[in-house]
């Protein structure tokens, strides 16, 4: 009987770390498309998190921003930083990401576990000035994969028409926009 107890927790512990990020079935789409002739240094600086789909380090977070400069050893470090919805707490996190192609960099934050290679960060679309459309997807075995999409903007209240060409992005990808859940960035301290 506590078996079965100690397996059901198992289980119950496990379900928000899947769904924190969005699943589907086979392996993750082969159609989509980074940003052509991107930037890196353009891209580099402050962005605040507009829209996101679920994702479990920013999970109740309100004022999130990535900050993304460059390293000697030719690297980006990255910085995210939220405040906690529920306990307004402030919350950070560094890591480094390597770009291992055009537009499409591997962020492994402080922490993780050597044998995670990292995260795939592709930049799907940006003007670099105002928006930027972020898609992370990874594999399991083929067959089944997670999705993450974040829509990230220079200014903490970005215009609808800039909403608008990011959220074109995603449908230029065929990606699904039911899943963006909106960031909340009232009220924040300044940064
Ligand atoms: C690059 O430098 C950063 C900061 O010193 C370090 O954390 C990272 O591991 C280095 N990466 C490589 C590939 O050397």
């Amino acid at each position: 009987m506590s078996k079965v107890i100690s397996l059901l927790l198992l289980v119950a512990s496990a379900v928000p770390l899947i769904f924190a990020q969005v699943p589907g079935l086979g392996s993750c789409p082969s159609n989509v498309q980074v940003q052509s002739n991107f930037q890196l240094p353009d891209f580099l600086g402050q962005w605040y998190e507009y829209e996101r789909y679920p994702f479990v380090f920013e999970a109740g977070g309100k004022c999130t921003y990535a900050r993304y400069a460059s390293l000697p050893n030719g690297t980006v470090s990255v910085y995210n930083f939220n405040i906690n919805s529920i306990t307004n707490r402030k919350s950070d996190i560094s890591g480094t990401a390597k770009v291992v192609a055009p537009a499409k960099l591997l962020v492994r934050f402080s922490g993780m576990p050597d044998f995670v290679s990292g995260s795939n960060y592709w930049v799907l679309g940006t003007d670099y000035s105002s928006y930027a459309v972020v898609y992370s997807c990874t594999d399991f075995y083929n067959i089944f994969n997670t999705k993450v999409i974040w829509v990230l903007t220079r200014e903490r209240k970005p215009s609808e028409s800039v909403i608008s060409q990011a959220r074109q992005v995603i449908d230029d990808n065929k990606l699904s926009k039911r899943f963006l859940l909106k960031t909340n960035q009232d009220n924040c301290p300044a940064s």
